[in-house]
């Protein structure tokens, strides 16, 4: 499919006015994006677990206007509050979008949303919040366009969700999505995710994800410009290059069920990622020293316990540990009795794998 094709032909039905929900998850890379070219395609193909617990539900709630608007007209509350702040960021996600959404100057909007985790928890809100209202957007497209199919609507609320935030393609279905042309996925593009085709190993299944919050601060850099950063990038295109790689190696990975090698293709991206930060001009560090005192705490239970625990990263300074569900018992109480005495306030949120974002249906 081309940009082309998500843009919708007249529509069949009017609407004048209703309200929308969905609820849609975060989600945790395992080969990570990092670099963009223009239009928010990825500079490489990405994959990750989407998770369950962590998410955005956001409501939209829609007024036909008199007559079409010269701008965008909306409210946003966030927790029931009025969120100036993050005003800009839909104003720039509704400029991308608005020729793929013809109708979105001939409505007032009501965007009411909130998060499962806690507020500047330093987890990412961007990819669970832009596939939520991604969503909400598409249900109102297929209200006036009832034909369209539920997998069409899926494949265009990703295409959306990455012109808001590129991590957010991947939030909409589970458990595995992949993004980003490879050559070993024939269906991959970079325009939108999809559920991961091959086969996996049911020890994947209901994988765990224990997020550590080792610093909520507020991000000292944001991924936009971490992501500008790899243009001239000494190691860019050494770095594409292994994401494809890795992706390649995950295939066998994930049917045969190969803890170890999993675990070393997982643990290199988090380094990598990081890596790639400390070696761009400007450098910054993002993992705090907290963040490497659980990594090899990780590493010394891991080598004593023979489990399968392992960690990546974000772009921040929070560890995300990841283990089988079968091992969960052990794992939990190490970091119980290790690990949350490194986070702040001794926060941490449990998560494991999930399966997408779900409509929530609204009383009519
Ligand atoms: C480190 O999706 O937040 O989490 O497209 O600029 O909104 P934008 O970036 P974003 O980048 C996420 C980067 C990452 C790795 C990943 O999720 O793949």
């Amino acid at each position: 499919m081309t940009e082309k094709d998500f843009v919708p032909s007249a529509y069949t039905h009017q609407k004048t006015t209703g309200k929308v929900g969905y609820r849609s998850p975060s989600n945790i890379a395992l080969v990570k994006y990092w670099g963009k070219k223009e239009n928010q395609i990825p500079a490489n193909p990405s994959i990750s677990f989407t998770l369950d617990a962590c998410a955005t539900t956001t409501f939209v709630t829609y007024d036909k206007l008199s007559k079409t608007s010269p701008d965008f007209s909306f409210d946003l509350f966030f927790e029931g509050q009025p969120k100036p702040d993050f005003r800009p960021k839909i104003e720039t996600f509704f400029k991308r979008i608005e020729q793929y959404l013809p109708f979105l100057k001939e409505y007032h909007f009501k965007i009411e949303t909130s998060n499962s985790f806690p507020h500047s928890s330093g987890i990412a809100s961007s990819a669970s919040g832009m596939s939520a209202l991604a969503l909400c957007l598409m249900q109102l497209e297929k209200e006036l366009n009832p034909n369209m199919s539920g997998e069409f609507l899926t494949k265009k609320a990703s295409f959306l969700a990455r012109l808001g935030s590129g991590s957010a393609c991947r939030s909409l279905e589970g458990d595995l999505v992949q993004w980003g042309v490879h050559e070993n996925t024939k269906e991959s593009s970079d325009l939108y995710g999809v559920k991961y085709p091959h086969e996996v190993h049911t020890v994947f299944k209901k994988y765990q994800d224990t997020i550590l919050l080792v610093d909520k601060g507020e991000k000292q850099v944001s991924s936009t410009i971490g992501h500008d950063l790899m243009h001239g990038h000494p190691f860019a295109e050494q770095r594409f290059s292994q994401a494809h790689d890795n992706l390649s190696k995950l295939k066998k990975v994930f049917k045969e069920g190969d803890l170890d090698t999993f675990i070393k293709i997982v643990e290199s991206e988090a380094l990598t990622l990081h890596a790639m930060m400390m070696t761009s001009h400007p450098y910054f560090i993002l993992m705090k020293p907290n963040t490497l005192e659980i990594i090899n705490r990780i590493w010394a239970f891991r080598e004593r316990s023979k489990t399968h625990v392992s960690f990546t990263l974000d772009a921040g300074a929070n560890v995300h540990v990841l283990y089988p569900e079968n091992e969960k018992e052990e794992v939990l109480q190490f970091i119980v009795d290790e690990l949350i005495a490194f986070c702040q306030n001794q926060q941490y949120i449990c998560d494991q794998i999930g399966f997408g974002a779900r409509f929530l249906p609204q009383e009519s």
